[in-house]
């Protein structure tokens, strides 16, 4: 495999339709667009890409209500940043946060955190973006989706001019704000990722765990597409410890009819509003997830997670912010994983896809 040098994407040498020389050797771009901003300055990106750019671990939170504050702590606990910035439109909001959090630096390995505004974006490795309207009960993620819209086209401009490494969007609808902030923000699709399913995979894992008593960690299992009502959950590939969910269920004893499964999904689907339903926002699972996808980064594990990025060409589906399984690297996005899909699943994808685009056909990028 080869390295675009301008997004980072990985490349398959023998398939890739768009190559150039430079100085003797031969680059390999996922697009022609890349292609195209290598040949107006190589030298701005030969190598670029390999330096210790990631140094210095700053996390910039834009947006500190119930998800991001919690995020932030989450994150401070961790230990895997340096230096955490807090920005919100209710400036004395980041503050108290940030002061509140300072008074435990006594038992947590050194981090700098303050408050700031858009400039601390810059050398930022991940601005994590969840500033935005919630979730209202009875209110779907997609009735939000305008007033989010307009939120995200004053910011993401914002947050782009500072040029961090790499955008993280929380923000719900997650798909469609993933898809406006890698429009608006101008950058290359590897580096503009929204949290997607993250967290719908770990509730799905829980409650696989729960129902086949073994711990959560020995499940393997995906939420694919939207997050929200038309994701789909990828039953053919579950497995518990490397045995195929339908060897394992015999083993576990218990009853595994397709009513439980769908009993299962059900609940996954519906975990959001019944937690919004008894305390009114969601906050402690989604912070670890985005810590599990920062870290995930910054180490540069190349893990697997399962985040929104832009899709193009995976089982036809086009043009599209949904989440799939990717590797994780510190250029973002390094690799989408062709998952395989039964009949049932992947026509269950490509309706996750079509409704997320004609919500996006009725919103106005401009
Ligand atoms: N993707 C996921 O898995 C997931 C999970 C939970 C919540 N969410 C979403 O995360 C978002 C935040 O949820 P919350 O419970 O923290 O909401 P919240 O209302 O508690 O916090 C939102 C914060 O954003 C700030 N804000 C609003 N507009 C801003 C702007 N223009 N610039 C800067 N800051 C601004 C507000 O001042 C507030 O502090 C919501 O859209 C929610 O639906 C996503």
């Amino acid at each position: 495999m080869a390295r675009d040098p301008v997004c980072g994407m990985e490349v398959n040498e023998r398939q890739a339709r768009h190559s150039t020389q430079h100085e003797g050797e031969t680059y390999f771009f996922c697009s022609e667009s890349c292609k195209s901003r290598f040949e107006s300055d190589p030298g701005a990106f030969v190598d670029a890409r390999t330096q210790p750019l990631w140094e210095s671990r700053k996390i910039a939170v834009v947006g500190t209500g119930q998800v991001g504050a919690t995020f932030a702590f989450a994150l401070m606990t961790s230990g895997v940043a340096s230096n955490i910035v807090l920005i919100d439109r209710t400036r004395e909001r980041a503050e108290g946060h940030v002061m509140d959090l300072n008074h435990g630096l006594s038992f947590v390995q050194p981090v700098n955190i303050r408050a700031g505004g858009y400039e601390e974006c810059r050398g930022a490795d991940i601005v994590v973006v969840t500033a935005g309207a919630a979730q209202k009960p009875g209110e779907t993620r997609l009735d939000l989706v305008r007033k989010n819209t307009a939120i995200f086209k004053d910011i993401i401009p914002r947050i782009a001019e500072q040029e961090p490494g790499i955008i993280l969007v929380v923000a719900n609808p997650v798909d469609i704000l993933t898809y406006v902030a890698l429009k608006v923000s101008g950058y290359p699709m590897n580096r503009v990722i929204g949290s997607g399913t993250s967290l719908d995979t770990a509730r799905f894992s829980y409650l696989l765990s729960r129902h086949c008593t073994v711990d959560p960690r020995n499940v393997h299992a995906y939420i694919l597409g939207e997050h929200g009502d038309s994701e789909v959950a990828v039953w053919s590939q579950v497995d518990i410890a490397g045995v195929p969910l339908s060897d394992y269920c015999p083993l576990c004893g218990r009853d595994c009819s397709p009513e439980q499964k769908e009993g299962i999904f059900e609940q996954v689907k519906g975990a959001a509003y019944e937690i919004i339903h008894r305390k009114g926002y969601t906050n402690f699972a989604v912070a670890l997830a985005l810590v599990r996808i920062v870290s995930g980064i910054l180490r540069n594990e190349h893990s697997v997670l399962t985040v929104s990025s832009l899709v193009d060409g995976y089982y036809g589906i086009r043009d599209v912010c949904l989440s799939i399984p990717v590797v994780l690297s510190l250029n973002g996005i390094s690799r989408q994983i062709p998952i395989k899909l039964n009949d049932s699943e992947v026509s269950s994808l490509q309706g996750s896809a079509e409704s997320l685009k004609s919500v996006l056909g009725e919103i106005d990028l401009g």
